[in-house]
């Protein structure tokens, strides 16, 4: 993947809900990359002191999303070329969702809710799973956010296969959407939506 990492010229940045893989498959796409990886709520930890989960409980949803958005944009502006895994929450945000599809490629990890509440089950560090039933919160949470990870630049449907066919099947939806973007002038094409690079993992 050497042509892939030196035709890149701007960050890769993972979304998707709690649970979609966000960290592992950032971590080892940017290992096949050569690339450094960072993952937005451990930025945001090192700069508060506390933990994503804590400072979400203690602050609330809209000063999270205030200080996620400045963490974000801080980690994009830094101008690396890397992978950048962010929060579920943070690409909900308008501005954050704006600026990441300018000045990043957005890969959408989407998952079943069976396979999300498995996997957030494992830890207790989430507050918005911890009242209630956690399949049932993801299903909403799913609903509600649709929409807004939908804009990704490019959509990789994950099952239960391993994280590494999710590394291959990122790996060559963002080969393909760079050469979708040659000869479309600078910046991401609008006709490159997330339906022109909707791929699946192997289950
Ligand atoms: C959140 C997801 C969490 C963390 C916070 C809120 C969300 O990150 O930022 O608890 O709103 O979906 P992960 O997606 O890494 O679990």
């Amino acid at each position: 993947m050497r042509k892939l990492s030196q035709s890149l010229d701007r960050p890769i940045v993972l979304v998707g809900l709690m649970g979609a893989g966000k960290s592992t498959v950032g971590r080892r796409l940017a290992r096949r990359l050569g690339l450094p990886f960072i993952d937005s709520d451990q930025a945001i930890e090192d700069a508060a002191g506390l933990s994503a989960g804590e400072l979400f409980e203690r602050f609330g949803d809209k000063d999270f999303r205030d200080g996620e958005r400045r963490v974000v944009a801080r980690l994009v502006d830094e101008g690396d070329i890397r992978v950048i895994a962010t929060g579920g929450g943070a690409y909900v945000d308008p501005a954050t969702r704006e600026m990441l599809n300018q000045r990043a490629i957005t890969v959408w990890l989407d998952a079943p809710i069976d396979i999300l509440a498995e996997r957030t089950g494992r830890r207790d560090t989430r507050p918005l799973l911890r009242d209630g039933n956690r399949a049932r919160t993801l299903e909403r949470l799913s609903k509600e956010r649709e929409s807004a990870y939908s804009q990704a630049h490019i959509r990789i449907r994950s099952g239960e296969g391993a994280h590494r066919d999710v590394v291959d099947s990122v790996l060559e939806a963002v080969d393909a959407y760079l050469d979708s973007l040659v000869g479309a002038g600078p910046g991401p094409s609008s006709d490159s939506g997330p339906d022109a690079n909707d791929r699946s993992a192997p289950a």
